[in-house]
């Protein structure tokens, strides 16, 4: 495993010779770190800077290779002129790029503008930090799911300067005492869970020597493809919160379709590699939280808290391997007072911006501010660059629809989670339309049910209109006591699925037959209570276009049933025997595919006859 494929690495070789423009200056120390214990890499670098030549500089340059630089999520780096030891207060330094004419190809240089320029002789102290993100790159890049992950980490163990340095070192942390290999130059140190490069001294400009360090690391590698977080205004007392979220394993492919019955046979194999929560961080006040899927809410996940934060634990129905997906929602509601801010005449939201979630990368975030209907002259400010649009949400009630900013920004990391400001101005008038609207439709609907009332008294109550009325009001609460039963069939459908997941999780032979004992009794109840419906329908002239669909329905749902229980038997009986094998998943594969089939047909025909 130690013999790396040297071919599938990209070794950047630079021009030692080349002298920038810029060589007046000197880096006298620099030391950088860089911390390999998440998926997210960061790098800092301290520096001090020393004007050698004559003229004053303003500016001081910082370049990355290529490979870098393309996954840059963020770049910082703060000034504390002084002379010696004695620092004085940081500065926030600006960065723009700026690629110089005769640089080498594949790197890629920033310039970081300095408050005030840095005279003959004078140095300058700098902090600069940089955060990567898909830097680590699984080596292999497959592995079972009972294997640890391993991954491949490439760097220059000298700086790539555009300045001459006088003494660098580098250190690596890796998120364990274990490594598999290091490329080991002179003055090369691993002890603890650190590698060690230098002190190298007086190294030309854009010195390059490459490193390769090849460790394991489980931490979990969660990404988020896309994350749709939407704030909502309401100026009657709440902020609502709600983050939907697509995440994915992005670290090693787990090798092969899973196998729930391999994990099944062998239900203390916990994949190393796999996670099975998310801590998401919400403020202390956040109330009315929830966790759901596509099946549900989610109960299993828990709630802590205390003055200062409250702790929502996310836990997926499954583990979660390299390449699984999963999609999930999250919402919670945030006191407004805690928030929104008047400043003169108008007001500001002043709220975090990324994923609540420690360490999870967001590949494409779209955040959306829905501010209250009536809101004008509005502005956003983000400290860092994103794309903005502006779009109209509209809900019940809503007159002309609700402002709605859109912000939009890839590749999103923690660091990001910071305030961000969206001034607008409202009248508190807009605030009464409303409470008015709400009075005006109670006033007209209390009109049209006197209409209506004196209307309804002109016909005979036994003219053959009314009877025919009567009838079709029959019809119609009988389909919809129908459709109740159907869905209750439904619900106890994925009840049964939901309980074959948790067998695969907790190995519990009894719970999950015991959901089928009473999944069954229920199931024969419900077959029992539609009998007297279909009978009403059947006996209902007014039901003859529909009955055919009803007794389609019928048939199909009894089917799906059946092919449900058949499925949870075999699969529970095989995870009690621990026989497996190629022949029997192909047969519940079968199996599952003509339920896919019927579950659609049956929601086919419920959509049909919910709109009779
Ligand atoms: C899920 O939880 C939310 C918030 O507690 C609640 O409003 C909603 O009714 C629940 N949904 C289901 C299907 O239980
Ligand atoms: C936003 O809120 C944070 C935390 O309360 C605070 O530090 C920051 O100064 C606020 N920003 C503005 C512009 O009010
Ligand atoms: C993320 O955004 C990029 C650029 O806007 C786009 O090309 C890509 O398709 C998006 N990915 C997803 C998963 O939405």
């Amino acid at each position: 495993m130690s013999s790396f494929r040297f071919d599938l690495i990209l070794i950047l070789i630079f021009t030692i010779h080349f002298a920038p423009a810029l060589s007046d200056l000197v880096i006298s120390k620099l030391d950088r770190r860089i911390d390999l214990s998440s998926q997210i890499v960061r790098m800092t670098l301290t520096l001090k800077v020393e004007n050698t030549g004559t003229d004053p500089v303003s500016e001081v340059s910082l370049a990355f290779p290529e490979h870098q630089a393309n996954n840059l999520a963020l770049l910082v780096a703060v000034s504390t002129k002084g002379k010696g030891k004695s620092r004085g207060s940081a500065t926030n330094l600006p960065i723009k790029i700026k690629q110089p004419n005769d640089s080498p190809p594949s790197l890629i240089w920033y310039a970081a503008s300095l408050p005030k320029e840095l005279g003959k002789g004078e140095s300058l102290n700098m902090d600069v930090l940089a955060v990567f993100t898909h830097m680590l790159r699984p080596f292999p890049e497959k592995i079972t799911q009972a294997e640890s992950q391993l991954f491949l980490f490439q760097e220059s163990a000298h700086f790539t300067s555009p300045y001459n340095v006088k003494v660098q070192s580098l250190t690596v942390k890796l998120p364990s005492e274990n490594v598999e290999s290091y490329t080991k130059l002179e003055n090369t140190k691993f002890s603890g869970s650190e590698v060690k490069y230098g002190p190298y001294e007086n190294l030309p400009a854009l010195s390059y020597t490459p490193v390769i360090i090849h460790f394991p690391s489980n931490t979990p590698f969660a990404v988020a493809k896309e994350l749709v977080r939407e704030i909502e205004i309401s100026h009657w007392g709440n902020v609502q919160v709600t983050e939907h979220y697509n995440l994915i394993h992005g670290g090693a492919q787990s090798t092969g379709e899973f196998s729930r019955l391999d994990f099944q046979a062998r239900p203390h194999l916990r994949g190393a590699s796999a996670f099975r929560n998310l801590i998401a961080m919400l403020p202390p006040r956040a109330h009315s939280i929830y966790y759901r899927d596509a099946i549900g809410n989610i109960s299993t996940s828990n709630i802590y808290g205390d003055s200062s934060k409250t702790l929502l634990e996310i836990e997926p129905r499954y583990p979660m391997f390299g390449g699984w997906k999963t999609s999930f929602t999250i919402g919670y509601g945030l006191p407004l007072q805690d928030y929104l801010f008047q400043l003169g005449g108008a007001r500001f939201l002043n709220i975090t911006f990324g994923s609540p979630m420690n360490d999870v990368l967001v590949e494409n975030l779209t955040l959306k501010v829905v501010l209250p209907e009536g809101s004008r002259d509005i502005s956003v400010s983000v400290p860092f660059p994103v794309k903005q649009s502006q779009e109209t949400k509209i809900s019940h009630l809503d007159i002309a629809g609700r402002p709605t900013i859109v912000v939009e920004k890839v590749n999103v990391v923690p660091e990001h989670n910071q305030y961000f400001q969206v001034h607008y101005k409202f009248s508190n008038l807009s605030l009464l339309t409303e409470p008015l609207m709400l009075i005006c439709g109670f006033f007209s609907l209390f009109v049209a049910c006197i209409i209506y009332m004196h209307a309804d008294f002109t016909i005979s109550k036994s003219s053959s209109s009314y009877l025919a009325k009567l009838q079709w009001d029959e019809v119609q609460g009988t389909i919809q006591q129908f459709q109740d039963i159907i869905n209750r069939c439904l619900l106890i459908h994925d009840k049964l699925e939901v309980s074959l997941r948790e067998l695969s999780r907790n190995g519990d032979v009894q719970a999950c037959k015991a959901v089928r004992k009473s999944a069954d009794s229920l199931l024969k109840d419900y077959s029992k209570e539609s009998k007297p419906l279909l009978a009403i329908l059947q006996s209902s002239p007014q039901a003859a276009h529909i009955l055919p669909k009803v007794e389609e329905l019928i048939v199909k749902e009894k089917d799906l049933q059946e092919k449900i229980m058949l499925k949870h038997t075999m699969v529970v009986d095989s995870y009690e025997k621990k026989s497996t094998g190629r022949d029997f998943e192909n047969r519940v594969a079968s199996i599952q595919q003509k339920i896919s089939a019927l579950r659609q047909e049956v929601d086919d025909l419920l959509e049909f006859i919910e709109d009779v």
